[in-house]
């Protein structure tokens, strides 16, 4: 019988420094076979662990084609302060993918709102990709990206290609900047950005992924111009230990984040957020 615990060895291939205390790890199963056969979906995640700390879960932001992947990580604790301690070439263990990715289907043919806050960008990476490598089949692109200072942004590297990205909009906003920082965007929450955002409600789709309250606040706004809550999902985070829906401890009124989710539709799980 399958064990849905069970997790493998995979190797830290690459370490890509995206700020002062977040890291993107490409990581590889040790087993060619597991490492050859891996697929996963974007908003999909992993549980990465260190044997002796505890596991983490972790959002795919990216697949490479020898299906390497790489997941990138805020240290903000136990599990995620070892991972950021390790050096390429260390070893780790991983299971996965869980959860249910961004509605792909759904999004074809549709123009695509991106709103992400700090560390909810890496999950919604693989949906810029995808968009980028695939143009035709998506409407217009708009990504509205929030941090809390200039170099706690994340991806900085893919910016300039993303700006190129035809049939598009990129704008970003940060909360603050420190003296002598240059930042010629704009300074504000994500939801300042709105007032100059492109996107209609007609045949267009919302993917909002970072704080609660900042999505919360987002879909408020979304809501104000015409979007139906059927028309924004919302990617969640809750405590994991299971990753698969046994446990219960990512419980959320009937759901269960890790299976159900992370990605929910909003009106799906409006009624147990408290929206504004
Ligand atoms: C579906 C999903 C995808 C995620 N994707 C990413 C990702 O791509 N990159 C990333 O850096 N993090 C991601 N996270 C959050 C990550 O799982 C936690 O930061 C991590 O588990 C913290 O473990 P730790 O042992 O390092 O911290 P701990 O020592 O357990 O906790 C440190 C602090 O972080 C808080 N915390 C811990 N877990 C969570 C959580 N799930 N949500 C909110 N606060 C938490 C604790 O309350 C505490 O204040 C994701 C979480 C989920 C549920
Ligand atoms: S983490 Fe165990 S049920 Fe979701």
């Amino acid at each position: 019988m399958k064990n849905e615990y069970m997790a493998y060895p995979a190797v830290v291939k690459k370490i890509l420094k995206e700020s002062s205390n977040t890291n993107t790890y490409t990581l590889a199963f040790v087993n060619e076979e597991k490492q050859k056969n891996f697929k996963a979906l974007p908003g999909q995640f992993m549980m990465i662990g260190i044997f002796g700390i505890g596991e983490a879960a972790l959002s795919i932001c990216k697949i490479d084609e020898d299906g390497s992947f790489s997941t990138t990580v805020r240290n903000v604790g136990n599990v995620t302060n070892t991972i950021y301690q390790l050096k390429e070439g260390d070893k780790l263990n991983m299971r996965g993918p869980y959860g249910t990715g961004w509605p792909l289907e759904e999004l074809k043919g549709k123009d695509i709102l991106i709103v992400a806050g700090g560390i909810g960008l890496p999950p919604l990476r693989g949906i810029i990709d995808l968009v980028q490598k695939n143009r035709k089949n998506y409407g217009h692109l708009e990504i509205i990206y929030g941090a809390r200072t200039p170099e706690d942004m994340v991806f900085k590297y893919e910016f300039g290609a993303w700006r190129q990205i035809k049939n598009s909009r990129f704008d970003l906003t940060v909360d603050t900047v420190s003296l002598g920082s240059k930042w010629e965007c704009k300074i504000g929450l994500v939801t300042s950005c709105f007032p100059q955002m492109k996107t209609r409600n007609k045949n267009s789709i919302a993917l909002l992924c970072g704080p609660e309250i900042m999505m919360r606040f987002a879909a408020k706004c979304l809501e104000t111009i015409g979007f139906k809550d059927n028309q924004i999902y919302v990617s969640l985070e809750r405590r994991m230990k299971c990753g698969f829906g046994k446990c219960g401890h990512c419980q959320i009124g009937p759901k269960y984040v890790c299976k159900d989710g992370p990605v929910f539709s909003y009106d799906e799980i409006r009624p147990y957020i408290h929206p504004l």
